[in-house]
C-alpha cells in the first residue's frame, strides 16, 4: 500500500463528500466529546437533535459540570444507555475541577476520564487536537479488515489492538482529524456491512479485499 496516496485519496474524498453534521462545525474538544459519547450506541440521525438541545442547555464544560444530574438525565431521555450521561458528567466535573475546564490533550490523561475508552480518546485527540491517534470502533475495523485483508475476529476484544497498530502505521500526521473522520464516513456511506459500494470507493485501488473479491466475506465477526 502506497501510504501517501492512500491518505490523499481518502482525505480528498472526505473533504468533498462529507455530510454536514453539527459536531463538524467547530472542533471544540467538549463538543467533540459529547458527540462521540452520543454516537457510541446511537445512530447519527437520532443524535443530531439531542446534540443541539444538549449544547443549548450545557454549552461549555462549566455548565455541564455545575448542572443537576436530573437535568442532564432529562436531556438524555430517549437516547438510552443513561450511564453514558452519568459518566460524561462525572468526567466533565473532573475536567472542570482538575484541569480548569480544559479537556486534556494527552492519551494518558484523557483515557483516565470516566467513560472515555480508547476509541473516544483517539477521536477527541485527533479531531479536536490534531494528534495522530487511532480511533478504532467497529466501523473502522470493518473498513480496515477489507483494505488490509485482516481476518481476525472483530468480536474478540483483543482484536482492536491489531487494528490500532495498523492505523498507527497509516494515519496522516498532517491531518489526523480528517483521516479519522474519513474512515468513519467511509464506513457509514460506502464500506457498509452488507453491500459495500466498492465502485464508488475512493480507496478501492488500495483495497486488498476488493482486489481479491472478498469484501463480502469481511470482516470476520463471530456471534459470541
Ligand atoms: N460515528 C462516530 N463518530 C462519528 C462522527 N464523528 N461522525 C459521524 N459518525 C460518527
Amino acid at each position: 500500500i502506497d501510504i501517501e496516496q492512500f491518505q490523499t485519496d481518502l482525505i480528498s474524498w472526505f473533504q468533498k463528500e462529507q455530510r454536514e453534521l453539527p459536531w463538524r462545525k467547530d472542533k471544540d474538544p467538549y463538543k467533540v466529546w459529547v458527540s462521540e459519547i452520543m454516537l457510541q450506541q446511537t445512530r447519527v440521525d437520532t443524535v443530531i437533535p439531542y446534540f443541539h438541545r444538549f449544547l443549548e442547555l450545557f454549552p461549555e464544560v462549566k455548565d455541564l459540570a455545575q448542572a443537576e444530574e436530573d437535568q442532564v438525565l432529562k436531556a438524555w431521555e430517549g437516547l438510552g444507555y443513561y450511564s453514558r450521561a452519568r459518566n460524561l458528567q462525572s468526567a466533565v466535573k473532573e475536567v472542570y475541577e482538575k484541569y480548569g475546564g480544559i479537556v486534556p490533550n494527552t492519551p494518558k490523561e484523557i483515557s483516565s476520564l470516566k467513560g472515555v475508552g480508547p476509541y473516544t480518546a483517539g477521536a477527541i485527540l485527533s479531531i479536536a487536537y490534531g494528534i495522530p491517534e487511532p480511533a478504532v470502533d467497529g466501523n473502522v475495523m470493518r473498513v480496515f479488515s477489507r483494505i488490509l485483508s485482516i481476518w481476525n475476529d472483530i468480536a474478540k476484544p483483543a482484536t482492536r489492538k491489531v487494528f490500532e497498530t495498523a492505523v498507527r502505521e497509516l494515519i496522516s500526521h498532517d491531518n489526523p482529524s480528517d483521516f479519522n473522520q474519513a474512515l468513519m464516513e467511509l464506513g457509514a456511506l460506502i464500506c457498509t456491512p452488507t453491500s459495500p459500494s466498492c465502485l464508488l470507493c475512493p480507496v478501492r485501488d488500495h483495497c486488498a479485499a476488493f482486489h481479491e473479491g472478498t469484501q463480502h466475506e469481511l470482516p470476520i465477526k463471530t456471534k459470541n
